[in-house]
């Protein structure tokens, strides 16, 4: 496996894999590895000849009061997985490679799905996202992106800018990837003391629980809220951010379930703010 560092060496090996006529599969990331990724790797694998994996905490897509600072870091760790996985390519720029001039004078902004969910209390975090991500997709120039399910909103919004502004990559969506118990995996996991650990289970249960009343025939979206609010608020360190019921394509608010819908919500345990969401097909 190769380390690479600089915007031109990976244009270089790009450039050699396509012209030996070899696809490339790339899985943007920001480290502190886990299952999750290691799973979007091994799909990435079975589609591809090659496979890039980016790691680079972006500070774009931070806050002000957020945790780029301490966002957890462990780059040697992070190689041996991914050469575990089967990665032929890391790409780890320094911040100045990807950002001379901080904060660029240019960047995406994809309007209609950034407003709800996660965008409400993160403003300018999916600028950043889009932002680093065409930019990694014009340094790395892959067949293939993979993303997964978790950051649902996320993977809306690449979406969206590669169908807008006509990216030559194909988006491929990878289903979350939970802990035994339920608990989507996230690097943000670490922050959690063990008390904590145990109460964010409530948000997988939260979601077990709108599954089963929807499977029960509930569609009514402010009962389903009601429930899933009552389950989480169970925790003595729970702070609901926003529990939410959409439209599972375009976002819009729903009353009531009758067509694919997504169920997403965010919880502060203790420091760690959490996500997590479920689909819902519809009748
Ligand atoms: P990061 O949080 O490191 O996640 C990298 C990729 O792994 C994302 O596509 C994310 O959705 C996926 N992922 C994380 N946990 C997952 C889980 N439990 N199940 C399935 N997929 C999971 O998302 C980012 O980094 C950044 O925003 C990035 C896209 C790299 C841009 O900076």
């Amino acid at each position: 496996m190769e380390l690479i560092k600089t915007i031109d060496q990976m244009r270089s090996w790009t450039e050699s894999q396509r012209q030996a006529g070899k696809t490339i599969g790339f899985v943007p990331t920001m480290g502190y590895l886990h299952e999750a990724h290691l799973s979007l790797v091994e799909k990435a694998r079975a589609q591809n000849d090659t496979v890039v994996m980016s790691i680079f905490v972006n500070p774009m897509q931070f806050g002000p009061q957020e945790d780029f600072a301490t966002y957890p870091r462990d780059l040697d760790r992070d190689c041996r997985l991914a050469e575990g996985a089967g990665v032929d390519v890391i790409f780890h720029p320094e911040p100045g490679e990807i950002y001379p001039q901080y904060p660029p004078l240019t960047a995406v902004e994809v309007k209609g799905i950034t407003e709800c969910l996660c965008g409400k209390s993160r403003p300018g975090h999916f600028t950043g996202v889009a932002t680093v991500v065409l930019k990694l997709f014009n340094i790395v120039q892959p067949h293939r992106a993979y993303f997964g399910q978790k950051d649902y909103q996320q993977l809306l919004v690449i979406r969206q800018m590669v169908a807008d502004l006509n990216l030559p990559v194909i988006i491929e969506p990878v289903p979350i990837k939970r802990e035994e118990d339920g608990l989507a995996m996230s690097s943000r996991n670490a922050y959690l003391s063990p008390a904590e650990r145990q109460e964010a289970l409530a948000l997988s249960q939260a979601l077990q629980m709108c599954k089963n009343m929807y499977s029960n025939g509930e569609l009514r979206v402010s009962l389903l809220i009601e429930a899933m609010k009552a389950r989480i608020l169970q925790e003595p360190s729970a702070v609901i951010d926003y529990i939410e019921i959409r439209h599972a394509t375009t976002l819009a608010p729903l009353t009531e379930i009758t067509g694919p819908a997504v169920v997403a919500l965010a919880v502060r345990i203790g420091k760690t703010r959490l996500i997590d969401n479920l689909l819902l097909e519809g009748n």
